[in-house]
């Protein structure tokens, strides 16, 4: 059984602390956001800087972006043997960014389905435990549909689907109709991802049939109480969400940086009277102390 709930990877937002976070409120799987196997291979003496993952974590994935099959199965070798606690490795085919598309990596890939299996199965038979990559749509279903199908074929464990296309970046709707023929079509487990708000939408995508299991980003950046159905209780709510990310932190890691917990506070606030002026005083803020502050004095 795969676990139901997961929450996205976020570059540069889902820390491992935020990470623990989101389990505390029931997120069943995590994945650490893209790490660049070039990057990676290159500096092996950053390995611990670059993969934040702990053994707390539960059933937490890495996702490597590369284009190479020897070289991100190589990578995924070195960060199994160096963190066993990893429990699945994920390939990114859907960053439309420049830089990574720019490597041939992320959404460049979904132009070259055999070479996503071939990666696929060069990882597969580097570490022993499971490999899914994470896709968009294409504008098609028929061209969509083929994609999922090479890949498939490469003996892949799942697959995790964001229903929009690499050109929509992060515009209009998900197409979770899209989403749910794929499912009906393909034998592995399906991940579906796009605009879930909370863990009781994402389960009740479950029960109807359109995936089965989901990931959820953007609504969890803004609280992770989303895997518990749970909204922050006004202003207090938020400082305690983050009071207790700055905990987590520091117990795991050390003190937190000033600019990771800006952006989660000025991400926690939204949804509060006058957060716009809220987020104004969290980024004027210099400290971690005053930045907690700002909440504190307006509950
Ligand atoms: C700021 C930002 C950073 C992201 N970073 C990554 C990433 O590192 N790897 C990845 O596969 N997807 C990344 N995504 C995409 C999300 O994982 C997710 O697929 C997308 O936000 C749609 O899900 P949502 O509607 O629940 O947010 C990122 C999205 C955002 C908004």
């Amino acid at each position: 059984m795969i676990p139901e709930s997961y929450l996205a990877p976020i570059h540069e937002y889902t820390d491992m602390p935020f990470r623990l976070l989101c389990q505390e409120y029931g997120a069943q799987a995590v994945c650490l956001p893209l790490l660049n196997t070039k990057a990676l291979i290159n500096k092996p003496k950053k390995l611990g800087q670059m993969v934040d993952i702990s053994a707390l974590e539960r059933n937490a994935g890495v996702q490597l972006v590369g284009s190479d099959p020897v070289l991100v199965a190589k990578t995924a070798r070195l960060v199994f043997e160096s963190y066993p606690s990893t429990e699945w490795f994920n390939l990114n085919c859907g960053c439309p960014s420049n830089n990574t598309v720019g490597t041939g990596g992320g959404s460049a890939l979904m132009r070259q389905p055999q070479r996503i299996a071939d990666i696929v199965a060069e990882m597969k038979r580097s570490v022993d435990t499971p490999v899914n990559v994470k896709i968009r749509i294409k504008e098609s279903f028929e061209e969509t549909l083929q994609m999922c199908k090479t890949i498939e074929s490469s003996g892949i464990d799942s697959l995790i689907v964001h229903g929009r296309t690499v050109k929509a970046g992060y515009s209009g709707k998900a197409d979770w109709q899209m989403i749910k023929r794929l499912h009906e079509e393909i034998s592995i487990p399906l991940i579906g991802n796009g605009d879930i708000s909370n863990d009781r939408e994402g389960r009740e995508l479950i029960k109807n049939g359109l995936c089965d299991s989901f990931m959820i980003g953007r609504a969890a950046m803004k609280n992770p109480g989303v895997f518990r159905n749970e909204e922050p209780d006004g202003v207090r709510g938020r400082r305690k969400l983050l009071e207790r990310y700055i905990e987590l932190h520091e117990r795991h890691i050390g003190p937190p940086h000033p600019a990771d917990v800006k952006v989660k506070g000025v991400n926690f606030v939204t949804g509060v009277p006058d957060s716009a002026a809220l987020r104004d005083k969290i980024c004027r803020a210099k400290t971690v102390e005053e930045m907690v502050n700002v909440l504190a004095d307006k509950e």
